[in-house]
């Protein structure tokens, strides 16, 4: 297996890590094969760690006092009503926030132990490492096969047969190949919606990003692309940390490991998604679980 897949894949490009299968015999299995190595990613613990969070935009509290960790490979949802801040909060853990007048910024977001409020690392390789899709798909205007190939060319891939390999690994990984690869320089607007937001997916993950940022990703999608996202994310967290905003009780339900609840601008209840979903301990949590606002 190993001669084999040196022989398709030159030494360089092949990243992976084998383990000895359950039997214990000597037969090994490829787990994790990603054609970017230029990217790799320090394959640690990806985890984010907030602090005594403010975020006001002018005269506007917008994030009060919050306190809360993004675990290693797992699914965040968070959750709440309308306006209470949840699309702030992920536009301040990648520093997108920056581009409001008037924002100011207090607290301590510790990715990897590293501060990004004070500290500022370098926005480009934050960002990168935060892939952010939204409610809405945002191809750019041009083909499939460019729209996952174009951060990879910026960042300085130049080598098409790397390109191909990159592009059809993040592809299959986004669920989308088999539905486009007979059709990869067509433009990708021409993807139904439930496609364009896999293709985002894929995009993003072409630039190997350690935490998955999902912005009611699913809200504008239909029942089955919905049902595809949320089959990904499932997947997908074996290799990254997701934090999943959603306004379906039910996707959380199916698909959290972890449920953060935010009330205007708090924290109001967070923990395993178990505890959280059976257990609320708040009563605004018990109001928003049974339906009472949404
Ligand atoms: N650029 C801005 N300037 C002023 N206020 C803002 C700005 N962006 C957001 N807000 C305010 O911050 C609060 C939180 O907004 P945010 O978009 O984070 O809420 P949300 O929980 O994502 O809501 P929804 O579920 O409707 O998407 C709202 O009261 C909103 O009006
Ligand atoms: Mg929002």
């Amino acid at each position: 297996m190993k001669n084999l897949i040196a022989k398709f894949f030159p030494k360089t490009e092949l990243r992976s890590v084998y383990k000895e299968d359950t039997t214990g015999k000597e037969k090994r299995r490829l787990r994790f094969f990603r054609p970017n190595y230029k990217f790799v990613r320090n394959d640690g613990v990806s985890e984010i760690n907030v602090a005594d969070l403010n975020v006001r935009i002018k005269d506007n509290h917008i994030l009060k006092d919050i306190n809360l960790t993004i675990p290693d490979k797992k699914i965040t949802c968070i959750l709440g009503p309308s306006g209470c801040g949840k699309t702030t909060l992920l536009r301040t853990l990648n520093r997108l926030i920056d581009s409001v007048e008037g924002v100011k910024i207090t607290g301590q977001i510790l990715v990897n132990g590293e501060d990004i409020i004070s500290s500022g690392p370098e926005i480009t390789r934050l960002r990168r490492n935060m892939g952010l899709i939204s409610q809405r798909p945002t191809p750019l205007p041009m083909s499939i096969f460019d729209n996952i190939a174009y951060g990879c060319r910026i960042h300085g891939i130049r080598n098409r047969r790397k390109l191909r390999l990159i592009v059809k690994y993040y592809l299959e990984a986004a669920g989308l190949w088999d539905e486009v690869k007979d059709r990869l320089r067509t433009p990708a607007v021409r993807l139904s919606i439930g496609q364009q937001q896999r293709l985002c997916l894929a995009r993003s993950l072409a630039v190997e990003p350690q935490f998955i940022l999902a912005d009611e990703a699913t809200s504008a999608l239909d029942p089955i692309s919905s049902k595809t996202i949320e089959e990904l994310f499932v997947k997908l967290k074996e290799n990254y940390s997701i934090v999943m905003v959603t306004h379906t009780l039910r996707q959380a339900y199916r698909i959290a490991d972890n449920v953060v609840f935010m009330y205007l601008g708090e924290i109001i209840e967070a923990g395993p998604a178990d505890q959280v979903f059976n257990h609320p301990q708040h009563e605004l949590t018990k109001k928003y679980l049974s339906g009472a606002f949404s």
